[in-house]
Order: C-alpha cells, then structure tokens, then sequence
C-alpha cells in the first residue's frame, strides 16, 4: 500500500511541473464555468444588497464580481474573440463605474440602477451569443457561435 502511494506520489509530480512550465496562463472551458458560477451568486449578491440600501455588502460583493469576472478576459484572449472580449471590458468598466458610484460619502441611489441595468445588457450580450441553455438552468459554453 504504501509503495502505490509512493509510486503515485511519483507519477503525479512530474505531470504538476510540467503544466507550470506551459508558456501560457491556461484558462479552460471548466474554468469558465466554474468561474461563471461564482460570480453568478455574487452578482445577485450585489443587486439584493443594494435593494437593501446595504452599501457595504453590495460593495464587498461587488468587488468579488469584478475580480472573478476579469480573470475570464484570458480565456477569450487566448481564443481571439474580440466580440467577447468588448462585452467583458464594457461590463468591467460599468463594474467600476457601481464601485465609484458606492464609494462616495452620499450614495445617490438614483444613478445606482442605469449602471446595474447596463451592466446586466453585457452579461446578456455575451451569454446570448456564447452561452447555450442545454436543461432549464444548466448551461455549457458554445464557442462555434463565431468562427
Ligand atoms: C464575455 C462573455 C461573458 C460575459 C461578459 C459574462 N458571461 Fe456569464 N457566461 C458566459 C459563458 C460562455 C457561460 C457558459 C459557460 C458554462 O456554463 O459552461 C456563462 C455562464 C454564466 C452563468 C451560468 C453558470 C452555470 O453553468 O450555471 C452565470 C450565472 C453567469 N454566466 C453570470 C454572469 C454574470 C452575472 C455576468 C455579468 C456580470 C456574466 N456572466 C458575464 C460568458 C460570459
């Protein structure tokens, strides 16, 4: 028992060095999913605090978001979707402008909804072109979408 796991031990090492030597960050379809997945419940998140007026949570939750979402931005680059990329940067730049927007000493609850709102038309941009609803609230990526 012990030398299997001794050999295995050994197997698997050499295979973790290899992948941390690839030349490129790989950021994969399960990625991308996975990602996706958490950022969904942190997105809502941000939307139920801010119909709480709890602007600390919404602005916690938000900087979750916008971290998990920009990390995606690999994943297109690498597969050289510039209409993918467009909708990424627009909604990061719109997650900001909620961010700056939570940041000052008054919130003005008035500007806090168009930003929302656009924010959502970019997660909907990409996921109407990208995403594929394959069972009620089960998606996969469809990356044939565009050449
Ligand atoms: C540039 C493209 C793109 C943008 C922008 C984008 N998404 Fe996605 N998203 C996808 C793709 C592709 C999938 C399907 C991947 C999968 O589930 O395998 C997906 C899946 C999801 C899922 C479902 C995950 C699952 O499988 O259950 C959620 C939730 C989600 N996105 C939330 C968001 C939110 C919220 C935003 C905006 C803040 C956003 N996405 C922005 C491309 C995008």
């Amino acid at each position: 028992m012990v030398l299997v796991l001794l050999l295995c031990d050994f197997l698997i090492l050499p295979v973790g060095v290899w992948a941390q030597d690839r030349p490129y960050p790989i950021f994969t379809a399960d990625h991308l999913d996975t990602t996706m997945k958490t950022l969904g419940p942190n997105w809502a998140g941000v939307r139920a605090a801010l119909s709480e007026f709890d602007y600390r949570i919404a602005k916690q939750r938000l900087s979750r978001t916008r971290e998990q979402l920009a990390t995606t931005m690999t994943f297109w680059r690498y597969r050289e979707r510039e209409d993918a990329m467009g909708w990424l940067r627009a909604a990061l730049t719109q997650l900001d402008a909620l961010d700056a927007a939570l940041s000052v000493e008054v919130v003005e609850s008035a500007v806090l909804d168009p930003i929302v709102t656009r924010v959502a038309e970019y997660c909907l941009a990409c996921h109407a072109v990208y995403r594929e609803q394959v069972l009620a609230g089960q998606y996969e990526l469809r990356l044939n979408a565009r050449p």
